[in-house]
């Protein structure tokens, strides 16, 4: 390692507060007038932190609010799933996440074998209290103590029934083929797929640098797929005047959550029939009404002065009026056609080879307009900067760290020290975020060094730790690999396939010195969520195996669960912790303040149309209904639209 590098390590191992600091903070808190070393560890305001914009954005988008407002549209229309009732607000209607809890488990699909079976309950189960933790030991504190029992499913939430796509038909609907799966039926008769991690919030998830608990949906947009610059067959569609129309390779930064959007709508997983293509997609929806099924509300912020006069759907005629409102005709306005038919097919998880093997598109042999063929551009930066609206912050705790005392109780800023200095937390909780996984934290810092647990060094991708949830063989995380075959894990690149690779895909040379071989460390490793509004999105982890935030507490108090099993890999900030009862207790008191009112009561920026969901299916475990085609019949949950003042809150996961 190079002095530098050394240098880097000290002030990793340098976060430790001493205590008396942080008593000194909590006494004089006062915005600006705080000591240095503390004002670097206290997490700021989330108003202190300019929200992430691609800096090329004027190339593609002409009027950002047109934009924003047909993300918004796209976010939750319930036509953008094959099957016309899967929207991506289906699985993040909750406070950015899901709480659902029929029908919500996923056997463990990712392990390194993987197992088909479920554990906790059968397909159609009703999850109950009683099933969490999902590790679950005879002394909460103690990780060694005897195990009760311990089950590799994850809690997460329902897609779509398996099927094949096989084109379109004379009324703009998905021609689609049942498929069978073999994990997705009960003697049978298919059920909706379930994903195999849980669902994180899309509140805040702006300010994440890349998206997905494995970082896959990559900082820069290629406009195609998630995979940025480690596709470099991606291209889009350009045109100057008339017919005349060419290819073109994008880059766009800062556009992990547009990088993202374009994954869900082609997955056979969350979304999708399987072996539908972006331009198929974007030729049903360009021609759709938005919104066409959905109520409204009146007082939406965003779409509320574009209702259309019966109160369902928007009053532009279609998609298409609204990108051609939204972006620079270069990219939309050619009247020529374009054989495309490779562009954006699903590999949302084809890295963890899940993708279902699939039919190719039968009778659809003709051309595209270069709006169907550039639709992954438009949905992704589209819903990237309606994502970037959900900024969450106006809770107690940004209150306080602007400098009002009062905004945390007593008990809260005991727990504020705690996370500070005992806990350990805000070594990867760190900064205005909540995850060292940001913009900024990783802006200068994409990857870190730390000192393992046999005091040796090793590099690691900045955010990205493994903290002994799961067995690492249960599933890889950022140690896994891209459709492309190279490491997800950054600081893999960097050590085995050297720094220009390294270079060519993430856009810079490494900020730390990686020798060929150096020591990295991945495997097990998840990207830190936020803990915004984590008092709201229960289950948790990336198993969605633990219920409580006292549950995730008793879990980093005993060291984690499989700490010895993960030793190779596991950050050595997960040790025990030896809290109190009272000290547990506080803890959790402080990670309520991280809650922002406008999200509990879906108020604007928060405030969306209705939705019907997926809420399991008819029938128990055993026994479903059919509904004659073969598949289940889906019990359905009503979320009414609410406008800028919001409506009631509803109950958290299994309250
Ligand atoms: C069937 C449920 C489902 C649907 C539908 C769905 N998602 Fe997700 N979403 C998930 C799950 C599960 C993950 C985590 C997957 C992973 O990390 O491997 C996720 C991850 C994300 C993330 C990453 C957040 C983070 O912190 O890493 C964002 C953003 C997101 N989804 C937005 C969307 C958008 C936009 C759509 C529609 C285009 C969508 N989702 C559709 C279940 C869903
Ligand atoms: C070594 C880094 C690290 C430390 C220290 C750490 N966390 Fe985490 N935290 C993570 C990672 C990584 C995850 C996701 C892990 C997974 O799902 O496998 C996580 C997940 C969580 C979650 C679940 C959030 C969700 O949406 O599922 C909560 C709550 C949480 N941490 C709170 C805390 C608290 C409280 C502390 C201090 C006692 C703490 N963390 C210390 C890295 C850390």
């Amino acid at each position: 390692m190079t002095p530098s590098a050394h240098s880097k390590f000290l002030s990793e191992t340098m976060k430790f507060i001493p205590l008396i600091l942080a008593v000194n903070l909590l006494v004089s808190a006062s915005y600006g007038q705080v000591e240095e070393p503390v004002r670097t560890q206290m997490p700021e305001s989330l108003r202190t932190r300019k929200v992430p914009e691609p800096s090329n954005l004027s190339q593609f988008v002409k009027n950002k609010a047109e934009a924003i407002a047909l993300g918004k549209a796209l976010f939750w229309d319930a036509q953008v799933g094959s099957d016309n009732r899967t929207a991506c607000a289906s699985c993040h209607f909750h406070a950015g996440a899901d709480n659902r809890s029929k029908h919500q488990l996923s056997p463990g699909l990712l392990r390194n074998i993987p197992d088909t079976t479920l554990q906790v309950g059968g397909q159609n189960h009703q999850l109950t209290k009683g099933d969490f933790p999902f590790h679950k030991l005879s002394d909460i504190n103690n990780r060694h103590s005897t195990v009760i029992s311990d089950k590799n499913d994850v809690a997460s939430s329902q897609g779509v029934f398996p099927e094949d796509y096989l084109g379109l038909d004379a009324n703009n609907q998905e021609i689609r083929a049942r498929a069978l799966d073999t994990s997705f039926n009960i003697r049978r008769t298919n059920v909706r797929r379930v994903e195999p991690r849980n669902t994180p919030t899309v509140i805040n998830a702006i300010f994440n640098q890349r998206n997905f608990w494995d970082g896959r949906a990559m900082d820069t947009f290629n406009g195609v797929n998630p995979f940025g610059r480690r596709d470099s067959s991606a291209k889009l569609w350009k045109t100057r005047s008339g017919s005349d129309v060419f290819e073109v390779a994008v880059t766009i930064d800062n556009a992990s959550l547009a990088s993202q959007a374009v994954g869900p709508p082609l997955s056979a997983f969350e979304m999708s029939a399987g072996g539908k293509t972006f331009p198929e997609l974007g030729r049903r929806l360009l021609n759709a009404k938005p919104l066409a099924l959905q109520w409204v509300n009146r007082q939406d912020s965003i779409l509320g002065s574009r209702i259309a006069a019966t109160g369902k759907g928007l009053n532009s005629a279609t998609y298409a009026d609204m990108v051609r409102a939204s972006f620079q005709s270069s990219w939309w306005s050619s009247t020529g056609r374009i054989n495309s038919s490779t562009a954006g097919t699903d590999q949302s998880y084809k890295t963890m080879d899940l993708t279902p093997s699939v039919s190719p598109i039968t009778n659809s042999t003709s051309s595209y307009t270069q709006m169907e063929a550039n639709f992954s551009l438009f949905f992704g930066l589209a819903v990237q900067l309606y994502e970037a609206t959900l900024v969450s912050d106006q809770s107690p705790y940004d209150k306080f760290a602007e400098g009002q005392s009062s905004a945390l109780t007593g008990q809260q800023k005991r727990g504020l020290e705690i996370f500070l200095d005992k806990g350990r937390c805000v070594n990867c909780h760190g900064g205005a975020e909540f995850t060292n996984a940001s913009v900024h934290k990783t802006t200068s810092e994409r990857l870190s060094l730390m000192l393992m647990g046999d005091s040796q060094e090793a590099v690691y991708d900045e955010g990205f730790y493994n903290i002994g949830v799961r067995p690492t063989s249960d599933d890889i995380g950022v140690g896994g690999k891209d459709p492309f075959g190279m490491p997800l894990s950054l600081s893999r690149i960097a050590s085995q396939r050297g720094s220009s690779t390294y270079k060519n895909i993430a856009g810079t040379f490494p900020n730390t010195s990686v020798e060929f071989g150096d020591r990295t460390v991945g495997d097990g490793g998840f990207k830190v969520p936020t803990l915004r509004n984590v008092e709201l999105t229960a289950p948790y982890f990336h198993n969605g195996g633990t219920r409580t935030l006292r549950e995730v507490v008793d879990f980093y108090n005993r060291g984690g669960d499989f700490g010895d099993q993960n030793i190779n890999d596991l950050s050595p900030d997960i040790t025990p912790l030896g809290l109190s009862d009272r000290e547990k207790d506080d803890l959790v008191a402080f990670l309520k303040s991280l809650t922002d009112e406008r999200v509990r009561y879906r108020r604007a920026p928060f405030d969306h149309p209705q939705l019907v969901i997926p809420n399991g299916q008819q029938g128990d475990t055993k026994s479903i209904a059919n509904d004659g085609t073969g598949k289940a019949v889906d019990l359905l949950l009503e979320l009414p639209a609410t406008g800028r003042n919001g409506g009631r809150a509803f109950p958290n996961f299994l309250e």
